[in-house]
């Protein structure tokens, strides 16, 4: 079991989905949690949720497009003992129709802020002796299909970072890890699930889609004192994804 009593922990798009899953379930192993996403009424919400369950945690907005207000929340956190890069954005469109503009919003929000969180939060992780990150990738990083390809750039730019820092700040005591999501039902992805029905549970060998709760059970387990020889390691949970290639 994983206790975090006394440890506090930045999850950013903490207000939605997978982040919100990860937020509740760090906070109930008894971690202080800030709570990062854009929407402040959902915020306060989940705030007011793990308050109400005896836990502690507080909000801060940023918006991940803007590195000053990335370095804005950096400075908001503090000293942070687990840091959750979970926050993404993912618009699934064939190359010629994405833009330049598209283009960099991915790698701003999935691959940039990430990097100027560890830059920021890391060195204080080194000085108190440890620490934790985890970066919620996905299999599209791995995985190829006819569309998404600046997302799965952006994802595969975060595994490729997530090896470098587990060996850049591994001596010093900490830790660095991601996750390769399967498809998750969330916020984000509810409407995509719904336009293409049942079909999409073919896509794991499980048969059926994933709860933000199976990613956050990982999260706890990376995050926490019960994986302390696991570094620089990208762990799959998708239930058994299969290629979207045939055959
Ligand atoms: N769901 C899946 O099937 C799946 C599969 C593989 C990997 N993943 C990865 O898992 C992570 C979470 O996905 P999800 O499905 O839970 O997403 P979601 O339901 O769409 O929630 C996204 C979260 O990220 C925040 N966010 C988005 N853009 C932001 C920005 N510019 N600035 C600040 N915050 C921003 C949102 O904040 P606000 O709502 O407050 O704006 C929200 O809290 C992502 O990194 C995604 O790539 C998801």
């Amino acid at each position: 079991m994983s206790d975090l009593t006394g440890r506090t922990a930045l999850v950013t798009g903490a207000t939605a989905g997978i982040g919100r899953a990860v937020a509740e379930r760090l906070s109930a192993a008894g971690a202080d949690v800030l709570v990062h996403g854009r929407d402040a009424g959902r915020g306060a919400e989940l705030v007011a949720a793990i308050t109400a369950r005896g836990g502690r945690a507080r909000f801060a907005a940023a918006d991940l497009t803007d590195a000053a207000d990335v370095d804005r929340l950096a400075t908001a956190a503090g000293d942070v003992d687990i840091l959750v890069n979970n926050a993404g954005i993912y618009e699934l469109a064939p190359t010629p129709a994405t833009t330049a503009a598209d283009f960099d919003r991915h790698l701003a929000v999935n691959t940039r802020a990430p990097f100027q969180l560890v830059a920021a939060l890391a060195p204080a992780m080194v000085k108190r002796g440890g620490g934790t990150i985890v970066n919620i990738s996905s299999t599209a990083a791995g995985l190829v299909a006819p569309i998404g390809a600046a997302y799965g750039a952006s994802k595969a730019a975060l595994e490729t970072l997530t090896r470098y820092w587990a060996t850049e700040f591994g001596p010093a005591g900490l830790r660095v890890n991601g996750i390769a999501a399967g498809p998750v039902r969330t916020r984000g992805t509810e409407p995509m699930l719904a336009a293409v029905g049942d079909a999409i549970n073919q896509v794991t060998a499980r048969g059926r889609i994933g709860d933000p709760a199976e990613i956050a059970d990982v999260v706890l387990f990376l995050a926490g004192p019960t994986s302390t020889y696991v570094n620089g390691t990208v762990i799959a949970v998708h239930g058994g994804e299969r290629s979207l290639l045939p055959g």
